[in-house]
């Protein structure tokens, strides 16, 4: 990539990232990384905006229509993560504004962690390691800690995207039988090779002994799993959840789990992060961790890189990698 001559223009971080995200945009412009624990306030995001050209923000951070339109020089809103819910797109569509983010470096990364959520409910480790920790194991016990088994049961597949994708192929690993569901269907040929079945959302959620949820936020997934939708789950499901938070309804789940309607679940994220629903957090049969599906070393370097990559190209009028409203471009 050629090196601008443009050169300082301003570039806000609305939170230090991993290295190398932050040396290279350093190469090409004038960057400012906001230097303060937590996420950042609207209001601090409208008061840091106006002269910007780029911004690189986080999933935390409420990209919405006002902060757009106080960011008069703004060119390019890079996501650091794959879902980008938190920004209004058609509001900065409407000011040529593009908008990026970062698909697929975290994909593995994500199905792995999913994948480790729904060991993690079924064989009960998180609430084993308590119970040890606080010295009640005293002695093997043919009663203690009985979960249920992984290998052999069905799992479904809500939202069959990458992620998704990557999750039934570790799911075969274990025997699984994986049914999917999404919006559009694969090809036969995908199907075929990850040995997939396709299904309604009513059948998995009837029939599926794991349901992992795997759609991107919008309008349309919004509450996508309910009160009804629980009621028709089987009383051993396990529900995992590492999309967005409020893809669930959390009271309803809560509820559920308190009731045994279901068996159990494991959720990464939450309907109003970073609180946390207060029965939820008073159940054993629920694991929960504070959204960290892609934390890996490794993948958030390479989100890092990407977001600082498509930022540069945005800024350079070059085609950036993962460009989210490619309208903008006149594609
Ligand atoms: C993480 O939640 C992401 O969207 O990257
Ligand atoms: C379990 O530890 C066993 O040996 O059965």
């Amino acid at each position: 990539m050629m090196k601008i001559d443009i050169a300082r223009m301003k570039v806000y971080v609305t939170r230090q990232i991993p290295e190398p995200g932050i040396p290279l945009l350093k190469e090409y412009f004038d960057v400012v990384v906001r230097d303060r624990p937590g996420p950042i306030s609207k209001q601090e995001l409208l008061e840091n905006v106006c002269d910007i050209d780029g911004l690189l923000c986080l999933l935390t951070d409420p990209v919405d229509a006002d902060v757009i339109a106080a960011a008069g020089e703004l060119e390019c809103i890079s996501n650091y993560a794959v879902g980008f819910n938190n920004i209004d797109v058609s509001a900065a569509t409407e000011r040529r504004i593009v908008v990026t983010n970062t698909p697929g470096v975290l994909t593995d990364t994500t199905a792995d962690f999913a994948f480790a959520l729904l060991m993690a409910a079924a064989r009960r480790v998180p609430e084993a390691d308590t119970f040890l920790r606080a010295g009640k194991f005293i002695g093997w016990d043919p009663m203690l800690m009985l979960g249920c088994d992984v290998y052999g049961k069905t799992l479904g597949v809500v939202g069959f995207g990458k992620i998704g994708r990557s999750l039934a192929m570790r799911a075969r690993g274990f025997d699984m039988k994986v049914f999917y569901y999404d919006s559009i269907r694969a090809t036969e040929s995908d199907e075929a090779s990850l040995g997939v079945t396709y299904s309604s959302l009513q059948d998995i959620l009837k029939q599926c002994d794991f349901v992992s949820l795997h759609v991107p936020l919008t309008d349309e997934t919004r509450h996508l799993i309910g009160r009804e939708q629980l009621k028709v789950m089987k009383p051993t499901a396990i529900l995992i959840n590492t999309s967005r938070g409020p893809v669930v309804d959390e009271q309803a789940l809560a509820e559920a789990l308190r009731d045994g309607a279901i068996a159990g679940a494991g959720l990464d994220v939450f309907e109003d992060e970073p609180r946390v629903n207060a029965l939820l957090a008073s159940l054993s049969n629920v694991v929960l961790v504070p959204h960290i599906a892609s934390a890996s070393l490794e993948t958030r370097s390479m989100m890092a890189k990407l977001a600082a990559e498509n930022l540069i190209a945005a800024l350079s009028g070059e085609r950036p990698k993962f460009i989210v409203n490619p309208e903008v471009l006149g594609e």
